[in-house]
Formats: structure tokens, sequence, C-alpha cells
């Protein structure tokens, strides 16, 4: 089995910029719009929900919070550092457990688990028979109707953002770019902030393995709107109205199959069969 994450990707999230991202930029929406729908399926607590692909704890200590027992697997030693840290920032409700690990291969016991997250690591594996690996594992650590919740990158995401702030004047940028549509194998060969190894999917994509690994009830949702591509974001996040504008466009267009390709990223939420 290759390396639960690629080394160059390794290299990119040693640089430490991950535990900020959902706090600026665009990830404010991707954080507030993958809230609202983690909460929409989940049942109430508490359950123990394994955040596979955690990152630095982001979504695993918000879940602990609302009393959930959360378990954060992730295959970076600092990502998993930062969560421990993170976990212990809020003693009144820590992780359950944090811990090194590949989503294609847990440690969990079958059906012990009412969800499970996978919001990175399928676009990190790059290698379709990967992701199938790693979604049957969340199959196995399921409980019977237990929930997924998976995250893509959608495939035009460069593309668009190459639009935004003008990336594509970068020739580099461009071919990258001309890969990502071609077949959805993002590389980046540059020292330049233009991400790192990854797989972006089509809606039909994401929706075939989830469902081939042996999910049912998948529905596909379109996650962050036309808004992560506004320039003045920040200042329109600011505004309480402004925002509510934001939210509820990328609401009112998360299941339209027209518009998918304009979500910088898609959610994939199903349940192991009963
Ligand atoms: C962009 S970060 C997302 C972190 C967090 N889930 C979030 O949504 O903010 C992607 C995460 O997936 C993790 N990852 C990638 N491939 C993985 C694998 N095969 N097994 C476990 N974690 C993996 C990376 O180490 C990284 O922490």
């Amino acid at each position: 089995m290759s390396e639960p994450i690629p080394r160059e990707a390794r290299a990119y999230y040693d640089k430490g910029r991950e535990a900020e991202r959902l706090f600026g930029g665009h990830g404010v929406i991707e954080l507030a719009r993958t809230q609202e729908i983690i909460l929409r399926h989940l049942s109430p607590p508490p359950g123990t929900v394994l955040d596979v692909g955690g990152g630095s704890g982001v979504y695993a200590c918000w879940l602990a919070s609302l009393g959930y027992r959360v378990h954060l697997i992730d295959a970076m030693p600092l990502h998993v550092e930062q969560a421990e840290a993170a976990s212990a920032r809020q003693p009144e409700a820590p992780l359950a457990s944090c811990r090194l690990g590949d989503a294609r291969r847990l440690d969990e016991p079958d059906a012990s688990a009412e969800a499970v997250l996978l919001l990175g690591p399928l676009y990190h594996l790059t290698e379709r028979a990967d992701r199938i690996q790693a979604l049957r594992e969340a199959v196995r650590v399921l409980k019977p109707g237990g929930l997924l919740v998976a995250a893509a990158v959608g495939r035009f995401a460069s593309l668009l953002d190459g639009i935004v702030d003008n990336l594509l004047a970068d020739p580099d940028y461009a071919a990258i770019v001309a890969r990502d549509l071609r077949d959805g194998q993002h590389r980046n060969a540059t020292e330049r902030n233009y991400f790192t190894t990854a797989f972006f999917h089509l809606p039909r994509e994401l929706e075939d393995e989830v469902r081939e690994a042996g999910f049912e009830r998948v529905e596909i949702l379109g996650l962050e709107g036309p808004g992560w591509m506004l320039a003045d974001l920040e200042a329109r996040w600011a505004d309480p109205a402004r925002r509510r504008h934001i939210l509820d466009a990328a609401r009112a267009i998360e299941r339209e199959p027209t518009l998918m390709g304009l979500h910088a990223h898609i959610l994939a939420v199903g349940r192991k069969p009963t």
C-alpha cells in the first residue's frame, strides 16, 4: 500500500497553514456550510464520531463541545499534535482520542461509530481504488444506518480561482489548471501556493465512488455557492445581513446539478445500509 499521504502533500501541510485555513478567505463559508450540513444529518449527542483526516481538529473539537465522543485520525503528525493541543484548550469537552492513521486502514472496531467524517482524504487519495478502500473502511466502522459526510474538491475549483485571483496569468498555474480539467489530477511542481497533490472530482465521480463502496441514500451537495469567488468576501462576511445572503445563496443551489461545478467543494452524504 502506498504512503497515506503523498510526500509533497506532507511537505505542504508541514508549512503549518492548515490550522488557520477555515477562519479566513473562503474557508469561512466552507466551515459554516459543512457544520450546517453535518448538523442537518447527525443524530443528537451523545454518539461516536470518527473524524478521519480531521486535520488540526476544527470539526472534531466543535463536535466534542456539542457532546459527541470524537476520535480524530490523521496522516499528518503535525495535525495530530495541533488537534491534541486544541483538545487540551477545551478541558470540559476534550476529544476522546487523537492519533496518526490512514483512512484506508482504520484501527477502529467494526460497527462502532454513529458517523464518519472524511473531510480531506478523498481528495488526497489520487487513485480511485484507494478512495474506494477509504470509503469501505468507513462502511466497516459505521453502525448500521450510520452517517458518512465526505468532502471532495470540485473539478473546476482551480479554474475559478484562477479567474478570480488572476492566477491564470502565470503559465505554470495555467498548466496546472489544464491538467485539472483534463483528468482531475492536481499536481503543483512550483514553490507557489497552488495547493498540492490531489484529485478534483466531478460530482458524478464522487457519487459513483460512494455508492460503489456500499453507501445508500447518497446525496451530493454543493458547499460554498457563488460567495467563495467574491473579491470583497471578508467585508461582506463581517456584515450579518450580507453574510446571510451568501449562505442563503449556497443553500439555494446546493442540489442544483447544472451549478454543481461552481462550488469549490462538494460533499457526499450517505448511510451504511441497515
Ligand atoms: C485540507 S485538510 C482538511 C482537514 C479537516 N478535515 C478540514 O476539513 O478542515 C486534509 C487532511 O486530510 C489528511 N489526510 C489526507 N490523506 C489522508 C489519509 N489517507 N488518511 C488520513 N488522513 C489523511 C491530511 O493529513 C489533512 O490533515
